[in-house]
C-alpha cells in the first residue's frame, strides 16, 4: 500500500502518526467510540463527541445500518456523515461480529463493501469470518484464508481506505500470515476475533497472538484492535503498535451503571467521594450521577466513561512522545492482575521488541521488577554479550555504581605497577556492567528502587576507599589515574557503538576528551580541539561533521550509512530533513534514535543525521520523517556541548 500511516513520533513500536481520510486527518493513537447508526440508540451524540472532547473519528456499524430499511435508506440517501451527524471521519465495520454472535447474515461481501462506500465511510472494513479463540486450527485457517479472498476481492472494488482484518484464532502461524495479508491488502490491518479474550480478562493469552500479529505486518500499515474498550488497555495495545482503538465499553459499562477509571472500573453507586472535578462532574458531581433517572445516569455516565478513555489515549500519546511508555504500561498493569500477568508474558517476547527498541530515552524509572525486563535491558545484555573483550582481565573490581568524573576516576588505578589492566564492574539493577559503559543508556539514567532504599551519604567515597584498598599492594596510588580513565571511557564509548577495530581506527587521529566544567562527564571528544563526538546525558557518542568524515574512513558501506536517493540528495546536503520515501540502509544494527552517515549512491557524505525508523521501514513508509539532520558540512556541530 502506498498510502497509510505517517509516523510523528515513536517509542519502540508505539507511535504518534497520521492517518488522511476525506473527512480530515486522524491523529494516531485514536478511540473511534462506537456509534449506534440509530440516533436514539446511541447514549452521547457524535456531534458533542467532536466538539466537546475533540474525537476527530467514530466508528458504526455498516450491517446494522444494512438490516434495518428505515436507516438503510437514509445511508443510501444521506450517506453515514449525515446520519450520524458527524463532521470528522467514520469507519464502517462490515458484520463479521454480528454474523458471529448471530450467526448468518444476509449480506454477501462484496455488498457490504459496496453498501459502505455507497454511504461515504472513510474507512471501509472487510466482511471478515470471526474466529473464536477456541476453533481448531483447520477452522481458524479456513477462516482466514476466505477473509483474506474477500479482502483481495474488496480491494479490487474499493479506491478508498480499507481495513483488513485480521483473524487467526489462537494461532501464531495463522496470525502472522494474516497480518502479513492484511498489511498489503489495506491501509489499515484490523486485528479481529479478540472480543473473547478481553471480555473474560484473559490478556495474557492474547500477548503471544499481539506478538504474532506483530512479526507479520508491515509498515505502512495502521494498526486497529477490534473491541479495546476498556481505557486500562489503552497503553498496553499502543505498546504492540496500536493506532486505532475502537470503545463500546462507554456505553456498554454505563448501561450497567459503571464508572470506568483509567486503572479499572467502579460501580456508580459506590462513588460516595467527589473523586472527578472535569467540567462534567461540575454540573452533576458523580456522587449525583447515581442518583438520576435511569435514562439520564446512563447518559452521563456514558459521556464521563468517554471523557476518561479520550483522557487516556491523550495520558498514551504524551507517553509516547516522552519515551515514557514501558513505565505506564507497568503502572497500569498494577490496576489488575489480569494486566500484570499480560506484562509478564510481554518480557517473554522481548525479540519482537527489540528491532524497534530506540538507541535511548531521557529516563528509565523503575515500576515493578518486571522493568527489569524491558527491551531496552534485553537489548543492552544482548549487546554487551556480543562485544568482544577490550582489556584482557587478570583482575577485576566490583563497586557500586560510581560517578564518572574526575574526583572518582583519578583515585581508581587502571592498572597494576607491572602494566596488568585492572577492569572495574559496576553492580547495577541489571547486573554487573564495565564501569566504563555505565553511563550509556539504560544503565545510565536507570532510577532503582534499591538506589532510594539505602542511605547515600558517602557511598562513593566509601566504594573508592574500598576499591583502593584491595589494590593498595599491586599499584601505585598516588599517581593520577585521570587520563588513562580518558582513554579508557573514550575507547569503551567508540567501541560500543562502532564496534573494536573501527574504534581503533578513529583513535588513530589524537581524540582528546573535554569533560564538562560543571559535572565532570565527559561531553566530547575533540581533534584539534574542534569536536568530533558529543556524548549527551544518554551516555552515546554523536558524530558532529568532523567527526561523521573520520566515521564514514574508518567504515565501509554499508556500515553505519543510510543511501540518500539521487531526487533528495540537493536538500540533505543542505541540512532538510530526509524523507522516508528516499533513503534506504542495510546495517541492521541501525535503530530509532541512530546517529547515521547519509551518504549518496556512491557513498559520498551528504550529511549526519538521527533516525526515526529502523532500516526495515526506511522506504516502506511512504510519508514522513526517516531521519533529522544533526550535522552537514554548513552546520558542522551536532548542539548539546557545554
Ligand atoms: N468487532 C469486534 N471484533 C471484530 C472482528 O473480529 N471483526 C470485525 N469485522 N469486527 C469486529
Ligand atoms: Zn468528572
Amino acid at each position: 500500500m502506498d498510502s497509510g500511516i505517517e509516523l510523528l513520533e515513536r517509542d519502540g513500536w508505539a507511535r504518534l502518526g497520521r492517518i488522511e481520510t476525506p473527512h480530515g486527518p486522524i491523529e494516531t493513537p485514536a478511540l473511534l467510540p462506537v456509534v449506534h447508526p440509530a440516533p436514539d440508540r446511541q447514549p452521547v451524540s457524535p456531534r458533542w463527541m467532536y466538539e466537546a472532547l475533540g474525537i476527530r473519528a467514530v466508528i458504526t456499524s455498516a450491517y446494522i445500518s444494512w438490516k434495518q430499511p428505515e436507516l438503510q435508506a437514509r445511508v443510501r440517501a444521506e450517506g453515514f456523515h449525515r446520519l450520524l451527524g458527524f463532521p470528522g471521519a467514520i469507519m464502517t465495520d462490515s458484520g463479521a461480529f454480528q454474523q458471529h454472535v448471530y450467526g448468518q447474515i444476509e449480506l454477501t461481501p462484496d455488498a457490504s463493501i459496496d453498501f459502505q462506500q455507497a454511504g461515504g465511510s472513510d474507512i471501509a472494513t472487510v466482511l471478515d469470518i470471526f474466529t473464536e479463540p477456541t476453533a481448531s486450527w483447520e477452522e481458524a485457517r479456513a477462516a482466514a484464508e476466505t477473509t483474506r479472498e474477500r479482502a483481495a476481492a474488496a480491494r479490487r472494488r474499493s479506491p478508498g481506505l480499507l481495513a483488513v482484518p485480521v483473524q487467526g484464532g489462537s494461532y501464531p502461524d495463522l496470525r502472522r500470515e494474516a497480518a502479513r495479508a492484511a498489511s498489503e491488502l489495506g491501509e489499515i490491518a484490523a486485528i479481529g476475533g479478540v472480543v473473547p479474550w478481553f471480555e473474560t480478562y484473559r490478556f495474557a493469552e492474547l500477548v503471544p497472538v499481539l506478538a504474532a500479529v506483530r512479526r507479520g505486518l508491515e509498515p505502512p500499515a495502521a494498526v486497529h484492535l477490534f473491541g479495546t474498550g476498556h481505557p486500562m488497555l489503552f497503553a498496553f495495545g499502543a505498546l504492540w503498535g496500536v493506532d486505532l482503538f475502537d470503545s463500546s465499553a462507554y456505553a456498554k459499562f454505563a448501561r450497567r451503571g459503571d464508572l470506568l477509571l483509567p486503572d479499572g472500573t467502579v460501580p456508580i453507586d459506590s462513588v460516595k467521594e467527589p473523586i472527578c472535578f472535569c467540567r462534567l462532574c461540575e454540573e452533576t458531581p458523580l456522587p449525583e450521577v447515581a442518583g438520576l433517572p435511569e435514562k439520564e445516569r446512563e447518559r452521563a455516565l456514558a459521556r464521563h466513561n468517554l471523557l476518561t478513555s479520550v483522557e487516556e489515549i491523550h495520558r498514551v500519546r504524551r507517553a509516547i512522545r516522552e519515551g515514557t511508555l514501558w513505565e505506564l504500561v507497568e503502572r497500569r498493569a498494577v490496576g489488575h492482575p489480569s494486566l500484570y500477568a499480560a506484562l509478564r508474558s510481554i518480557a517473554d517476547h522481548a525479540p519482537v521488541f527489540l528491532p524497534v527498541e530506540p538507541v535511548s530515552r531521557r529516563a528509565f524509572r523503575e515500576v515493578v521488577p518486571e522493568s527489569r525486563r524491558r527491551p531496552a535491558i534485553a537489548l543492552f545484555h544482548e549487546r554487551l554479550g556480543r562485544r568482544a573483550n577490550p582489556v584482557p582481565t587478570a583482575r577485576t573490581v566490583e563497586l557500586p555504581k560510581v560517578p564518572l568524573i574526575p574526583d572518582v576516576l583519578s583515585a581508581l588505578p587502571t592498572e597494576t605497577t607491572t602494566g596488568e589492566p585492572i577492569d572495574y564492574r559496576a553492580t547495577t539493577p541489571v547486573g554487573p556492567v564495565p564501569l566504563a559503559l555505565s553511563e550509556v543508556y539504560p544503565v545510565g539514567p536507570y532510577l532503582s528502587v534499591e538506589e532510594f532504599s539505602s542511605p547515600v551519604a558517602g557511598r562513593v567515597r566509601q566504594a573508592v576507599a574500598t576499591a583502593r584498598e584491595q589494590l593498595r599492594s599491586v599499584c601505585d596510588l598516588d599517581r593520577d589515574w585521570g587520563p588513562a580513565w580518558d582513554a579508557r571511557q573514550r575507547h569503551a564509548l567508540l567501541a560500543w557503538n562502532w564496534g573494536e577495530t573501527v574504534a581503533e581506527d578513529l583513535e588513530r587521529e589524537n581524540l582528546t576528551v573535554q569533560r564538562s566544567r560543571r559535572t565532570g562527564r565527559l561531553r566530547t571528544l575533540r581533534v584539534d580541539g574542534s569536536p568530533a563526538f558529543v556524548v549527551g546525558d544518554e551516555g552515546i557518542p554523536r558524530p558532529t561533521w568532523r567527526g561523521a568524515k573520520m566515521l564514514h574512513a574508518a567504515t565501509c558501506s554499508p556500515a553505519a550509512r543510510v543511501r540518500v536517493e539521487p531526487d533528495a540528495v540537493p536538500f540533505v546536503r543542505e541540512g532538510k530533513t530526509l524523507f522516508s520515501r528516499f533513503a534506504r540502509a542495510e546495517d541492521s544494527s541501525l535503530r530509532p534514535g541512530s546517529s547515521a552517515l547519509l551518504v549518496d549512491e556512491d557513498d559520498q557524505l551528504l550529511a549526519v543525521g538521527r533516525l526515526m525508523l529502523t532500516p526495515h521501514e526506511l522506504g516502506r513508509f511512504r510519508r514522513g520523517v526517516a531521519a533529522v539532520i544533526t550535522a552537514h558540512a554548513r552546520r558542522p556541530e551536532e548542539s548539546g556541548a557545554d
